[in-house]
């Protein structure tokens, strides 16, 4: 579904310097997001593990004009080939600035005590059983079925197609990476952003309750029932839309 964008705005691959406004983003667009709670300091190093490895992408829409970061999307190529190179990159202070947080918030760290300790603690170490193979951009285990982690745009700028912008280019950069599948979990009621995939093609799986007790919303996207695209970081400039965006 081809949108348009606001005037100036553009739709490109992350670099180490957006990391600030794209943490500080996250922080205010997705507050019940549970990597959130650990404060920007965590997010920062959550965006720059997201935007190194080679296993994710980072994509950001920025206002050409400003240089204002107005939206971000994280999302995996392979999930557990990116969650094991998290782990064994960032995972060290990652650990650290949760714990950090978690002393001074002691209900936070009860909560990731009791909700994933045991899950995060068999992660990291099934991360470090070695892969058959870990090239750079290699699928391994997954066969081809990406994450999209999280999304969000500016308070201001929704409703003005960047969203939609942004999953759409991770589709292509997904497709191009020769993915078959893309996935997603958002919450069920209002604080989610089910209706928002639904518009755009994305669709309903059915809802899980997680390890950790929280009730989630699966959507999913075929990626093989379209053409391949060409990947392209950045996109054209586009004309004012109808909405005034
Ligand atoms: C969800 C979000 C990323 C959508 O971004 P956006 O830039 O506002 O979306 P777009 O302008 O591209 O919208 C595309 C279409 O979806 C619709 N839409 C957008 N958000 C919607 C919502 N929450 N519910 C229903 N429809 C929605 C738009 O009206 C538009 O429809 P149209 O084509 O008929 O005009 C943005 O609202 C956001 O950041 N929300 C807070 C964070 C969040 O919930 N992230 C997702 C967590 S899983």
């Amino acid at each position: 579904m081809k949108r348009t964008l606001p005037p100036a705005v553009s739709i490109r691959q992350f670099a180490p310097p957006d990391v600030p406004q794209t943490s500080a983003l996250h922080l205010n667009a997705l507050p019940d997001d549970f990597v959130t709670r650990f404060g920007q300091r965590f997010l920062a190093r959550y965006h720059l593990a997201f935007a190194e490895s080679p296993y994710a992408t980072v994509i950001v829409a920025s206002d050409y004009a400003t240089g204002k970061t107005v939206g971000a999307l994280l999302g995996t190529l392979d999930t557990p080939a990116h969650y094991g190179w998290l782990v064994r990159h960032h995972g060290a202070s990652l650990v650290l600035w949760a714990a950090v947080r978690a002393i001074r918030n002691p209900k936070l760290g009860w909560d990731l005590v009791r909700t994933r300790a045991a899950r995060y603690i068999r992660g990291i170490a099934r991360s470090f059983i070695p892969e058959k193979h870990s090239g750079k951009g290699e699928k391994s285990r997954d066969n081809g079925v990406g994450l999209l982690a999280h999304v969000m745009v500016a308070g201001d700028q929704r409703g003005c197609g960047i969203g939609s912008s942004l999953v759409e280019a991770y589709e292509n950069r997904a497709r191009h990476a020769g993915l078959e599948r893309l996935e997603l979990a958002t919450l069920p009621d209002s604080r989610g952003a089910g209706p928002f995939y639904e518009k755009i093609g994305w669709e309903y799986g059915g809802a899980r309750i997680s390890q950790s007790g929280e009730r989630f919303a699966l959507y999913h996207r075929a990626l093989l029932d379209e053409p391949r695209q060409e990947h392209s970081d950045i996109r054209p400039w586009s004309k004012r839309g109808e909405s005034g965006c």
